[in-house]
């Protein structure tokens, strides 16, 4: 349809019809069928004739794509103008296909395994009939109390926007007029990930020179990548509700950036509006989301109950119902619904989909990477024939998929146990008979994700008294932990030779750490959060802002009295098998001038004996400026593979934009004097380079 097809066709829907657009509503209420909701369940007052000029469905149910075929094919015959209902569901790490965690995707620093991840999870998400996903999840995380760290890229902003890019890429594919592509909604703007105490829900407080430097910049990637939709946060910026939050969805988003994004509530978050004490009535907060700038209405039922009325009373502005109206048509035009608003699902599509072995390649490549080697006294990779005690409650566990692990199946899914007994260079025995002891452990799956904070995120008392009863039996213990955050491992470290952290691995995951173990592969993820010590240094994360008075042995300086300032892990922290060198870091320029690269390059050599991979990183830290900066700031990587005794030349491009900051006013500063350059593998890689940044 074109624009004018589609100005006319909204010209021609009565309020009734435009409000029923901006309302999101589940799909149980057109199939009758209970599933889990993602919020509290509610009674959405909707008589059966608002159902089919409702504009959006939110699914929860496994993908089945007769099913929602049929719901389609019924809403656009029930409604006067046969619009097509626009249908969305959370496919965060996969459909079926699941690949590992998000934030262990972080870890693997590679933006192409991102792309590709959304890809295969497009792929199989499409033709089940869902046209749009909620993802990517971009939100800066810091706080592993908070369950949700799981779901997002990391704590690094450059990371989390390279990250969340690459998969708006990855599910748009070549275009939403294609076939197997989904259209993405980058959430939660903003700053859901600061949650107060890592306690979900609970209420922050951000400065504006944060949200311009940290919190923002991975949600202008995303759109910048084409993004379709943005989902606002459960959180409140400057004490107003991002829901209704004005400056959010129309100074920033809008008039700043100059993007036409469609924008979506949170999960019944125009209704919150009433336990904020923002209003009184369900009406009220309709019309206030509304002005804001908030089009559609996830699970609140409160714009097509309400809008139509406030337009009525002339209280709300009919012009604002259409910008909202023509934003949601926009969309459901470029997914091309007016012309098929199945897209080709079909259970044939479907079934066909599911049955790609490249899907599960690209999964287990990914579960490849994105396992991070935190300790290894020699013990790893195993030796063939090694007599292998496998013991822990992730042992047998199939559940190694995570939170939003879409119609990932565990019991479908291979647990440790069988991947181990299928490797003939693995003979399984007991603790007592083994040389060497491989313990699973961590935490369930049914633990992260929304709605999963921990105060101790831990290990249990009793994980911990089994550890040290297999670490008494005096042989070499291989820790391999499944987490969606990290668990402080402090006192767990000392008890094992080897530990090896998996995240939730995905569908592949079992596969990816037999063949890691057992040295078919290199171990080469790099943490993308830093790993405290104890609960007590939450947050910590490494590009904090400078301090006067850094750590030393005297009193008055940034320091703790009961446990160090460092982390037990650093960011971007990772070991392999092999030994990697970096030598003769040089610039390609001196200078570095507003509209002009520089590039730091450096040799890296695999001075090991196996083939490997790593992740080169490059911090920044300017000398000067008028306001706070990081103390050391992610600003580049590169992963690369090589052979034994192979050496690359590897190229990292700076330029001023990596290093420029906002001040409070929005003010761009751009960087000027000297800049402090490390390149390593992880982030306390010391400064050994100094560009000079000039006008
Ligand atoms: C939630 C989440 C959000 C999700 C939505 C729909 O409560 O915060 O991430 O996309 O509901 O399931």
């Amino acid at each position: 349809m074109n624009d004018q097809a589609l100005r006319d066709l909204l010209a021609s829907l009565s309020l009734e019809e435009k409000a029923g657009q901006l309302a999101q509503i589940p799909l149980t209420v057109c199939t009758g069928s209970m599933s889990d909701p993602t919020g509290p369940l509610m009674e959405l007052h909707l008589t059966p004739e608002q159902v089919p000029l409702c504009g959006s469905l939110i699914c929860v149910e496994p993908g089945n794509a007769e099913v929602f075929a049929r719901v389609i094919r019924e809403m656009t015959d029930k409604h006067p103008h046969h619009i097509p209902p626009v249908l969305m569901r959370d496919m965060i790490h996969g459909t079926r296909t699941i690949f590992p965690i998000p934030l262990a995707m972080g870890c693997t620093f590679d933006e192409q395994l991102a792309e590709r991840m959304a890809r295969v999870t497009a792929a199989e998400s499409a033709p089940t009939g869902v046209h749009a996903t909620f993802a990517p999840m971009v939100d800066v995380v810091r706080d592993p109390r908070w369950g949700r760290v799981m779901e997002s890229p990391g704590e690094a902003p450059a990371l989390c926007a390279a990250m969340g890019a690459a998969m708006v890429r990855g599910f748009r594919g070549e275009g939403l007029d294609k076939p197997g592509t989904q259209a993405t909604c980058v959430k939660h703007y903003a700053a859901y990930g600061l949650c107060e105490a890592g306690q979900e829900y609970s209420p922050i407080d951000v400065s504006r020179a944060e949200l311009y430097n940290v919190y923002l910049p991975p949600f202008r990637a995303a759109l910048d990548a084409g993004c379709d939709m943005v989902m606002s946060s459960f959180e409140a910026v400057d004490r107003i509700p991002c829901v209704c939050n004005r400056w959010l969805l129309r100074d920033v988003l809008r008039d700043w950036w100059g993007s036409d994004a469609m924008t979506i509530s949170d999960y019944a978050d125009v209704g919150q509006l009433l336990f904020h004490g923002l209003c009184d009535e369900l009406k009220d907060a309709a019309a206030l989301c509304l002005e804001a700038g908030m089009d559609m209405d996830m699970m609140s039922a409160a714009y097509n109950r309400f809008l139509p009325d406030l337009v009525r009373e002339g209280r709300v502005s009919e012009a604002l119902l259409d910008e909202a109206c023509l934003r949601v048509l926009q969309l459901k035009n470029r997914l091309g619904l007016f012309e098929d608003p199945l897209r080709g699902a079909s259970p044939e599509a479907q079934a066909e989909a599911l049955a790609r072995s490249e899907h599960r390649e690209a999964a287990l490549q990914a579960a490849l990477r994105s396992c991070v080697l935190l300790k290894n006294e020699g013990v790893l990779p195993l030796k063939s024939g090694v007599r292998l005690a496998l013991v822990g409650d992730h042992a047998d566990e199939r559940n190694l998929l995570g939170g939003w692990a879409g119609d990932g199946v565990p019991a479908e899914t291979e647990c440790l146990r069988e991947a181990l007994s299928r490797d003939e260079r693995i003979v399984l025995t007991s603790p007592e008979e083994a040389e060497v002891i491989l313990y699973a452990v961590g935490e369930p799956a049914a633990e992260t994700g929304e709605a999963s904070s921990k105060a101790h995120p831990c290990l249990t008392d009793a994980q911990m008294a089994e550890w040290r009863r297999l670490h008494a039996l005096g042989k070499p213990v291989v820790a391999v932990v499944f987490a969606g955050r990290p668990l402080m491992m402090a006192d767990a470290l000392p008890l094992c030779e080897a530990m090896l952290y998996a995240w939730f691995p995905g569908s592949m995951g079992a596969e990816a750490i037999r063949r890691l173990i057992m040295g078919d592969a290199s171990p080469s993820g790099h943490l993308s959060m830093t790993m405290p010590r104890c609960v007590g240094q939450i947050p910590i994360h490494h590009d904090r802002l400078t301090t006067a008075r850094p750590q030393s042995e005297q009193r008055f300086t940034n320091r703790y009295l009961d446990v160090p300032s460092t982390p037990l892990f650093p960011f971007g922290f990772g070991l392999s098998y092999t030994d990697f060198a970096l030598e003769d870091a040089a610039l390609s320029a001196p200078v570095l001038r507003p509209d002009g690269e520089a590039a730091v390059e450096v040799t890296l050599r695999n001075t090991g004996a196996c083939h490997g991979e790593t992740v080169v990183q490059l911090y920044a830290r300017m000398k000067q400026g008028s306001i706070l900066r990081p103390e050391r700031q992610l600003i580049g990587w590169k992963r690369v593979a090589l052979d034994a005794g192979e050496s690359l030349r590897v190229s990292l491009p700076v330029t001023q934009d990596m290093l420029a900051l906002y001040d409070a006013r929005r003010t761009l500063l751009p960087p000027r004097g000297d800049c402090l350059l490390a390149v390593g593998t992880d982030s306390t890689a010391p400064w050994s380079l100094t560009l000079r940044c000039d006008a």
